[in-house]
């Protein structure tokens, strides 16, 4: 039986394998459900460090870019993300960053955000229980 979580996962699988990662050598896929329709994203660095895009906001970008603002869930598949010594990926290599959380906050208040090494789709206010906001 696969969930609407693993086939999204999966989507963010095939996705990641299209990361631009030269220097962290860490792809990252994600992939946005949102009116029925998927948008996937990558990672995508560049040679001044600081200025890589994660894979979360090039695939919430996707969605937004085609008009997309019902945002029902967001997978995110780190394909290099490293097993421990019990072989189980640490959920904390797959998780968003900060600023991706942010964009999730505002962007994608509603929606379920699963890993391929997360345990349960956990929410938004999970990952970042107080966003900023310019309106109350
Ligand atoms: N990265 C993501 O794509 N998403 C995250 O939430 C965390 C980090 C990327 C940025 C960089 O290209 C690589 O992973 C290593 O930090």
């Amino acid at each position: 039986m696969t969930s609407p979580q693993q086939e999204l996962l999966e989507q963010a699988r095939q996705a990641a394998y299209k990361a631009y990662a030269p220097y962290s050598r860490f792809r990252v896929g994600a992939a946005v459900l949102a009116e029925g329709k998927v948008y996937a994203g990558v990672n995508v660095e560049n040679a001044s460090y600081g200025l890589a895009l994660c894979a979360e906001r090039a695939a919430l970008a996707h969605a937004r870019s085609h008009g997309a603002k019902i945002i029902e869930g967001v997978a995110v598949y780190c394909l290099d993300a490293a097993a421990d010594a019990s072989g189980a990926v640490p959920e904390d290599q797959t998780l968003p960053c900060g600023a991706c959380r942010q964009w999730l906050a505002e962007l994608a208040p509603d929606a379920w955000i699963v890993t391929n090494a997360s345990p349960r789709p956990y929410g938004v206010a999970d990952l970042l229980p107080r966003p900023f906001r310019l309106k109350a």
